[in-house]
């Protein structure tokens, strides 16, 4: 009997390919620096059974239309946001992702963004590299007080409210917005829900956690950013397009809010030029789930996901 196929468009932690092969699969991997992402589906598709993209791998319906055996996109990222899901469904191929393995990387990682900022970490790294400390100073360097502040989470899904909860060490009142109120969450972290323009205006801190969809695309304008505190640190690990990133470069250079820290960009990975000369902004490279133990449970995620449905099983983790 012919093996089945699964396409997987870059290298990835080997648990995924070693959970397949062991299953008997014909798995192929993309050799990055051999093939296009395009070259790579244009030659393989056609025959394959499933395929698992990175979440900067566009599947829309060209590419979909390209696949007439496809069964399964296990999408190896918790969003979805790079995969047309309603076309996917419409031709009978389940679309997963990797929710939950990622909770705690993201929110360590957001906070370590909160953090540095507040505290000026990289300035400060920068300006001792640089030769420019010549001794303690009273008025050097002083940051943002993060103890007792308000941090406001904007989508309180399991990273945002693992964000939240971890506020309680830093003393912070938590304010929350969400399409539902989150009764664990309110009594876990003392959240409380508010409208987006209320806790715009009173949050010092604001982490942004929804998923990219049309209805929170440029969610947080130039009108946003005219409600935040003077102080505020805004904060993205979610997705870049999310935000107005014009919007967002000019709120910091009108000096309109204190300081950003960014793992996403609304262009990944081109970056609004003017971001890049501020010292008030930590920009990262989109590290939100990058430890070892995160990103090898997304690759055993994405592979039983495959299986389950290459056997004729539910899948594990459907986005719908
Ligand atoms: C995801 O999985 O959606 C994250 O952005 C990866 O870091």
């Amino acid at each position: 009997m012919k093996k089945s196929k699964v396409l997987i468009t870059s290298k990835l932690p080997e648990a995924a390919r070693e959970i397949l092969t062991g299953k008997g699969y014909d798995v192929v991997i993309r050799d990055e620096e051999m093939e296009t992402l395009e070259e790579f589906l244009k030659s393989n598709l056609n025959s394959s059974d499933a395929l698992i993209p990175l979440l900067s791998d566009p599947i829309g319906k060209e590419v979909i239309d390209q696949a007439p055996n496809l069964r399964i996109i296990a999408n190896y990222a918790a969003g979805y946001n790079n995969i047309d899901i309603d076309y996917a469904r419409s031709k009978g191929i389940v679309v997963t992702n990797t929710p939950d393995v990622l909770t705690n990387a993201t929110a360590d990682l957001t906070w370590a963004l909160i953090l540095s900022v507040a505290k000026r970490v990289t300035e400060g790294d920068r300006f001792v590299r640089d030769g420019k400390f010549s001794g303690w100073g009273p008025l050097l360097m002083l940051g943002a007080e993060i103890t007792g502040k308000v941090i406001g989470i904007i989508g309180a899904g399991r990273i945002g409210q693992a964000v939240g909860r971890r506020a309680a060490g830093f003393e912070m009142s938590v304010l929350y917005t969400g399409h539902q109120k989150k009764q664990e969450f309110e009594q876990a972290a003392g959240a409380i829900r508010v409208d987006l323009e209320m806790l715009l205006s009173r949050s010092d801190i604001i982490s942004l956690h929804c998923p990219l969809t049309d209805e929170t695309r440029h969610l947080i304008d130039k009108h946003a950013f005219s409600l935040m505190k003077k102080t505020a640190i805004f904060i993205n690990t979610s997705r870049g397009s999310i935000v107005d990133e014009a919007a967002l470069a000019e709120a910091l250079e009108n000096s309109q809010i204190g300081g950003a820290g960014l793992d996403v960009y609304e262009f990944e990975p081109e970056i609004t030029a003017g971001l890049l000369k501020m010292n008030n902004v930590i920009l990262l490279p989109h590290v939100g789930s990058a430890t070892p133990e995160t990103r090898n449970e997304m690759a055993r995620m994405a592979a039983n996901n495959v299986i389950a449905v290459l056997e004729n099983k539910a899948a594990l983790n459907p986005v719908w």
